[in-house]
């Protein structure tokens, strides 16, 4: 089973977190969470307040102490979601002035698996250029562009077409969503 950190931002779009913590907790995988100031906000509008609490550990944005701060801790991956234009902007150009950012700082530093979920629209060039950026440091970008072609029937369908491909990406056995033409 794997550690995975989960950074929280305040872009909207809570639901693919608590989804996404949801799924590797019930799947016996250990999950430490740091959430920013705005994330904790969006996500109490959103309908999801506390879902920290779900996570094994969850952290302050600024305790510079924690592990994930640290290159010698050892994770299998990291995963923002969703990922505000902010935070985006701060990761690509190595900004680590809060845990959050610090964590994304030391995983594009030691290599370590780093998935960055955007969520904006319309995009400017300026948020493009960032995740073109991220992307050359060897971050995987995974939208939160949900997908229609599996004729999803409720909003946790939908939001899990996304979710099936982030697991994918972390190497994460799952069995959210099909896969297009497997039976
Ligand atoms: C309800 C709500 C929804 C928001 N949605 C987005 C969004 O989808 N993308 C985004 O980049 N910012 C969004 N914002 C603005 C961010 O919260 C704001 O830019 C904030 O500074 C992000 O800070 P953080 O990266 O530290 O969480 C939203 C704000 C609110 C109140």
């Amino acid at each position: 089973m794997g550690l995975f950190i989960l950074g929280i931002t305040g872009a909207s779009g809570s639901i693919y977190a608590a989804r996404l913590l949801q799924h590797l907790k019930t799947n016996g995988h250990t999950v430490h969470v740091v959430l920013t100031e705005m994330g904790h906000k969006v996500c109490a509008y959103e309908g999801f307040a506390k879902l920290e609490e779900e996570a094994d550990k969850s952290f302050d944005n600024h305790d510079f102490f924690a592990p994930m701060a640290s290159g010698s801790h050892r994770h299998d991956g990291m995963v923002i979601i969703p990922c505000s234009m902010g935070a985006l902007a701060k990761i690509a150009h190595g900004i680590g002035d809060t845990l959050l950012t610090r964590a994304a700082d030391v995983c594009i530093k030691e290599r370590r698996k780093l998935i960055i979920v955007p969520r904006e629209t319309p995009m400017s060039a300026l948020h493009l250029a960032n995740q073109k950026t991220i992307w050359d440091l060897g971050a995987t970008i995974i939208p939160a562009n949900p997908s229609f072609y599996q004729k999803p029937k409720t909003i946790e369908d939908l939001v899990d077409t996304v979710l099936a491909r982030i697991l994918d990406h972390l190497g994460v056995e799952h069995e959210v969503g099909k896969r297009w033409r497997e039976t």
